[in-house]
Parts: structure tokens; C-alpha cells; sequence
């Protein structure tokens, strides 16, 4: 698919993470491209005039539909997302931040160290589509239960003996009690869709309008 340079005389549409571990980071990368992102209290569209840029901020897992769809030119997302959708959006460029792993991972007591100990296990997870794909390729059968959220909490509950999530800096599975024991992906932020965003699109200081 063609890859067009962003042209700032058009209203282009850009699809962001309202609340997470990509927002701050694209807000910045926007910035550095002279595109003012300013979130105006729970209104989730807002403008920027000096570069006649649209800005959603949505879910980070419904960005792919938004630039899919066309309802938005492009969008910032992880890569992780990506992989569970399983669509094939064009990928503009690699951001460099939002790095993180899914993981699969257990708590110390249940004795589930490598992929070969999920036999017959439960794993709770809020990617199901790339942890079966996992399973099926190291012919494991396990039963997958799917939580939008907080997945670390599903073990100790007794909701499941395992979990495949997203890991950062690791806390959040040590406050569980997990480790870590397989990574099925590598994640980062994306740019995806049709239009790329150059450096420098506006010499002259930026102005931010919010839609009412
Ligand atoms: C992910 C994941 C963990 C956390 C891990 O949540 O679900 O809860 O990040 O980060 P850490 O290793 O730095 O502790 P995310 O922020 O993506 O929220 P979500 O799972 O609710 O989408
Ligand atoms: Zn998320």
C-alpha cells in the first residue's frame, strides 16, 4: 500500500491512547512533529489548528479499527495489539518507546516453569488469539480464559494456574508473586496507516482549539 507524506492543507485524523503506557510518549512524538495534543477534560476529540490535525483519543486495542476503518489517517499502537488483532495494517515506522513483552507467567507455588507444565492448565489472559497460536505450535492443550484486565489478579483467586500478559518493568507480576518463564512477543509503539507524519509541519508557534 502506498505510504503518503502527510499533507497539512488536508484535515488529517490521528488516533492516540487516552489513558496508558503509550499516551505521554505519543503526545511527545506528536509535539516533535509540531502537532499540539492537549486532551480536553473527558472530551475524547480535540484539535489542532496550526497543523489542521484531529486527535482521538481512544482505547489503545480499538486504534487498529479507527485506521482500518479510514475514520482515522493514522494511529499510535503497540505492537502487541497488532499481533492480536491479527489484521495486516501497514506499520509507517517504529517508534521507539512503549517497549514492553507478553509474557506467559506463573506464581512460584504452582510449580509451572516452562511451556510443557500448561498441559491441561488454566491460563488467563487478555490475548487469547496469540497465546493459542503459542499453544497450538508447542502442541499444548490448555484452556484459555479471557479477561479484558487485570489478568495478574486471576491466579491467586483461583480463576486459572497461569497467566499470559503484558510486562514492563516487571512490578506488577512480582506483586503477584509470578515469574516470568516464556515471551511470545517483543512489543513497541507503531505509527500504522496511510499517512506519515514529518518532522517539522509547522514553523510558527502552535495554537489548540478543542472541539465543543
Ligand atoms: C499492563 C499489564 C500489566 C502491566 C505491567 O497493563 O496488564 O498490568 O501493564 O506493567 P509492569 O511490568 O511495568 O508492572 P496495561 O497498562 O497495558 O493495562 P491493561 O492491561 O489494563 O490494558
Ligand atoms: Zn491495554
Amino acid at each position: 500500500m502506498t505510504v503518503f507524506f502527510m499533507n497539512m492543507q488536508k484535515n488529517i485524523t490521528i488516533a492516540i491512547q487516552k489513558d496508558g503506557r503509550l499516551s505521554q510518549h505519543s503526545i511527545g512524538y506528536l509535539a516533535g512533529r509540531g502537532i499540539c495534543a492537549q486532551k480536553n477534560g473527558r472530551r475524547l476529540v480535540s484539535v489542532c489548528n496550526a497543523t489542521n490535525t484531529r486527535i482521538l483519543w481512544v482505547r489503545d486495542d480499538d486504534i487498529p479499527h479507527y485506521v482500518e476503518s479510514g475514520v482515522a489517517d493514522c494511529g499510535i499502537v503497540g505492537t502487541n495489539v497488532l499481533a492480536e488483532r491479527g489484521v495486516s495494517i501497514p506499520i509507517i515506522s517504529y517508534l521507539d518507546f512503549a517497549y514492553c513483552k507478553l509474557v506467559i507467567a506463573a506464581p512460584r507455588a504452582n510449580r509451572i516453569c516452562s511451556l510443557s507444565d500448561l498441559r491441561g492448565k488454566k491460563i488467563a489472559t487478555s490475548y487469547p488469539r496469540v497465546l493459542q497460536k503459542t499453544l497450538k505450535e508447542n502442541n499444548i492443550r490448555a484452556d484459555i480464559i479471557y479477561f479484558r484486565g487485570s489478568v495478574e489478579i486471576a491466579p491467586e483467586l483461583g480463576l486459572s494456574d497461569a497467566i499470559c500478559d503484558l510486562s514492563q518493568t516487571g512490578a506488577t507480576l512480582r506483586e503477584h508473586n509470578m515469574t516470568p518463564f516464556h515471551t511470545i512477543l517483543e512489543s513497541q509503539a507503531v505509527l500504522i496507516g496511510t499517512y506519515t507524519i514529518p518532522h517539522n509541519t509547522v514553523s510558527r508557534p502552535l495554537s489548540t482549539k478543542h472541539v465543543l
